[in-house]
């Protein structure tokens, strides 16, 4: 499959439909995603990306459907990582002197991936690719979100070619943004940004705001997994801005995991809590252990808030409690409030330790917590509602 978008440009990538789990089982993509990359052609062809290597062999055949091969005159490689690289080992065996542009990192990881030593021309923010009648512009965008990235700009037809940047994992024939359900869009364009980005959100700052202020016309922004943005794209860099600013809605998250229903009950009981202090914030409860962390993780982003509850076992948490802990405490979330509960039978340092997770994690921790001995009963339930109270009071 491809299709052109321009006169001259066309999307020669590969929609994956089944993609459940990537990066590993890391990553949840309930919608599947798409590998897109983009054949440009005036007087020079240029090939900007490729797909993941499981779709390399499709991805060459359709492309030498689109063009003789031979007539593709640089490749530009603006990610290294695996799903954007992955045909090139087959791609190069058919034009082994093809140049390849990319990053000085790019050189390096793609080498580090496929041992091979082609015919690399190293760019830099600023440097140009004549095509002909157009011109290919590369910014570099170190750590948005691997060392090597950078986004290419193509004059004429004002086209951002921004890679990981924008993207959102979504398989759909329907390639534009202004054809797609909004909804559906947004929420992987925002769990895209929650889970990759928000440990560089001072980069993208800088990185949106160095390219606005290159003052180029923005007709398009093709990234390299799911839709164009075609319609208002620079719709897109303004949402990052905003997500970058310490993102948070009117919203607080509840996370849990429980043995016995104990520690479920008391959630649901501060919940109840929280709701009769403040009637307007939305407080969501996820069971952690059967919650999609990636999900939960987009909650977390969204939070002016969260409680995190576990019963206290061996002297720890709960496992699913302590490794959605730690994916939190990577991220680095900022200007987030939290505080932690959970029960106990005898010796009951889960609080204490969630606490302490939290506070790795950059979260203001407002409150010694809540634990309660055994299973709730009216008191500690009434306790557990009032705890939620003095919560939402206090944000
Ligand atoms: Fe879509 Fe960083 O790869």
């Amino acid at each position: 499959m491809s299709f052109t978008i321009k006169e001259g440009i066309a999307w020669v990538g590969k929609i994956d439909w089944e993609l459940k789990k990537f990066h590993g089982e890391e990553y949840s993509t309930h919608r599947g995603s798409s590998y897109n990359a983009y054949l440009v052609r005036d007087e020079k062809t240029v090939l900007i990306d490729t797909v993941w290597s499981k779709f390399a062999h499709e991805f060459v055949e359709n492309l030498q459907k689109e063009i003789p091969l031979e007539k593709i005159d640089y490749i530009i490689a603006n990610h290294a990582e695996s799903d954007h690289s992955g045909a090139l080992p087959i791609l190069m065996r058919r034009i082994p002197d093809t140049p390849i542009y990319c990053t000085a990192n790019g050189v390096n990881f793609l080498k580090g991936l496929y041992h091979q030593d082609w015919n690399f021309k190293i760019v830099k923010t600023g440097d140009k690719l004549s095509l002909g009648s157009k011109e290919l512009i590369f910014i570099e965008a170190q750590m948005l979100h691997w060392p090597d990235n950078m986004m290419s700009y193509l004059t004429g037809d004002h086209i951002l070619f921004s890679n990981d940047a924008f993207g959102q994992h979504i398989a759909t024939e329907l390639m534009y943004n202004d054809l797609v359900d909004q909804g559906e869009l947004f929420q992987e364009a925002i769990k895209y940004y929650a889970n990759i980005l928000t440990p560089f959100s001072k980069l993208v700052v800088k990185k949106i705001q160095e390219v606005l202020a290159l003052k180029l016309p923005v007709d398009m922004i093709c990234p390299s997994h799911g839709v164009i943005w075609r319609d208002n794209p620079l719709q897109i860099a303004n949402k990052y801005l905003e997500w970058a600013a310490d993102y948070a809605e009117n919203q607080i998250s509840i996370i849990y995991d429980t043995m016995w229903d104990g520690t479920r009950r008391m959630a649901e009981a501060i919940a109840r809590g929280i709701t009769e202090t403040d009637s307007t914030v939305a407080v969501k409860l996820f069971n952690i252990a059967r919650s999609d962390r990636n999900d939960v993780i987009t909650e977390v982003f969204k939070s002016k808030a969260i409680l995190v509850g576990s019963p206290t076992i061996n002297k720890g948490i709960l496992s699913a409690v302590a490794g959605i802990l730690e994916e939190i405490r990577g991220l680095g979330f900022k200007n987030k409030k939290a505080a932690a509960f959970g029960c106990y039978g005898w010796s009951g340092e889960g609080v204490k330790m969630i606490s302490e997770k939290l506070k790795e994690g950059g979260f203001d921790v407002v409150s010694e917590g809540l634990r309660e001995k055994w299973n709730p009963n009216a008191e500690s339930i009434e306790n557990a509602v009032n705890f939620g109270k003095a919560f939402a009071a206090l944000l």
